[in-house]
């Protein structure tokens, strides 16, 4: 694991959005997978910078997508779609039809969900797996449970992922009760995966899933598993495990991503 730590969010989107130029830049045809949530929109508008200064070109990138809600159409404000294109799509030279995310309208969500893994599969290897966390260690929307999915599959939200994503919602009674998600079996066949992490209200959270037992029930101790995960922390977010980090709890305490590609 390399753990990077940032003064303040700012230096941690840029920091973000660099790993992914660095990457595009000796892989133009990489393939992406992609986060929605709080945490990845500075993220998107660093990236947005960054080929506006052509930097960088997404013209041959193909990304996909964690998760959808499912039942929100592509022009709801709170679908992911509509995040997508809001946040980074639209800013950025990435062809639409190269950018993937489940279908959460689909008649047959099965069919959709095995589709989504049928096109996976013919994308190749994910190269860089951006990750947030929530607050009860879910990435994507794998949500904490006695069993894990591998692979795409329909889940039903936590009543906590709800409360917490109704933020993005009219009332709180709106926020979908499932969702499209991506396997953990799809998130870790990525060659590199880049979770990042902001707010002291996830500091638990992080010390759970980095340093606490690999558990289903915190879906992202898994990663601790991981031959190449990056973890990119604000001071808030890093709260509780900065002393384990200067007791050498990690394998490499401090790092930067140099040599990652
Ligand atoms: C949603 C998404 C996750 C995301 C999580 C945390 O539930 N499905 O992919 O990581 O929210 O979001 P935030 O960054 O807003 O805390």
């Amino acid at each position: 694991m390399k753990l990077n730590i940032f003064a303040n969010p700012n230096l941690l989107h840029e920091a973000a959005a660099q790993t992914i130029v660095r990457l595009l830049r000796q892989k133009p045809d990489a393939v992406l997978g992609l986060a929605t949530g709080g945490t990845p929109v500075g993220i998107y508008e660093a990236l947005t910078a960054a080929v506006r200064r052509r930097e960088v070109s997404f013209a041959r990138v193909a990304s996909f997508n964690l998760d959808e809600y499912v039942g929100l159409p592509p022009d709801h404000p709170a679908s992911y779609r509509y995040y997508m294109d809001q946040h980074l799509f639209r800013h950025i030279d990435i062809p639409p039809e190269r950018t993937h995310i489940p279908d959460g309208c689909a008649a047959d969500l099965e069919r959709e969900c095995e589709r989504y893994d049928r096109l996976l599969q013919a994308a190749g290897r994910i190269d860089l797996m951006l990750l947030g966390l929530g607050h009860n260690g879910h990435i994507g929307f794998n949500e904490p449970g006695r069993a894990l999915h591998s692979k795409t599959h329909v889940a039903i939200l936590h009543p906590q992922t709800r409360e917490a994503n109704a933020r993005f919602f009219r009332t709180p009674e709106e926020v979908p009760t499932r969702a499209i998600t991506m396997g953990l079996g799809s998130i870790f066949s990525a060659r590199t995966i880049l979770l990042v992490v902001k707010g002291n209200d996830k500091a638990d959270i992080v010390h759970r899933a980095l340093t606490g037992p690999i558990t289903t029930e915190c879906p992202a101790s898994l990663l601790q598993l991981h031959p190449r995960l990056v973890v990119m922390l604000d001071e808030g977010a890093a709260a509780r495990i900065k002393c384990q980090t200067t007791q050498n709890a990690f394998h490499e305490p401090v790092d930067s991503t140099n040599g990652l590609w």
